[in-house]
């Protein structure tokens, strides 16, 4: 069985992350998303709201599983004996990141965790959560960036509608 975990924050979950999730189960036996519960950072959605969210939004698809992980990604993909990662690549300013997070993962977990990557699809390219946030937050038109019940709950946290 051919398992990878596609790490993320997912705040919220955009048809970028989906279009990634979708090809990625079409590659793996079974995918695990699994949202990072980052204490640093201050998320629109808790970590529980994020997995509802996901789980609804892929309910389509029957080898996605989805999980929350606190910590480092090794060690969890250790855990859960998964060896391969996936993550989207957007554009080339993605690159220099993601190369770093891959490199250090592989270094880190002793050859253990390997990071494939997907190139996002042209027509989300532009598309990341931060910005889809920033939209919102000014009343704007995010139908293009999330799904339906997505968006009706972020406009819900700006107290849009
Ligand atoms: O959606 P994001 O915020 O770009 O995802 C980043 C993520 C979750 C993949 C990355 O921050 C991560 O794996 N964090 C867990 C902590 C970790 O393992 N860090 C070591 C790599 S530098």
């Amino acid at each position: 069985m051919k398992r990878a975990v596609y790490p993320g924050s997912f705040d919220p979950v955009t048809f970028g992350h989906l279009d990634v999730i979708r090809r990625a189960s079409e590659v793996f036996d079974v995918l695990i998303v699994s949202v990072l519960n980052n204490k640093v950072k201050t998320p629109l959605f808790s970590v529980e709201e994020r997995v509802k969210i996901l789980k609804d939004a892929t309910k389509g698809i029957p080898n996605v599983e989805v999980d929350s992980f606190t910590g480092l990604l090794i060690n969890y993909a250790a855990e859960k004996n998964i060896h391969v990662a996936v993550r989207g690549l957007r554009a080339i300013t993605d690159f220099e990141y993601e190369l770093q997070i891959a490199q250090t993962n592989r270094k880190l977990s002793g050859g253990n965790l390997d990071t494939i990557f997907l190139t996002t699809s042209l027509e989300y390219a532009y598309l990341s959560s931060s910005s889809v946030k920033e939209i919102a937050s000014f009343g704007g038109d995010i139908s293009q960036c999330v799904p339906e019940f997505v968006a009706k709950m972020i406009y819900e946290k700006y107290h849009i509608l």
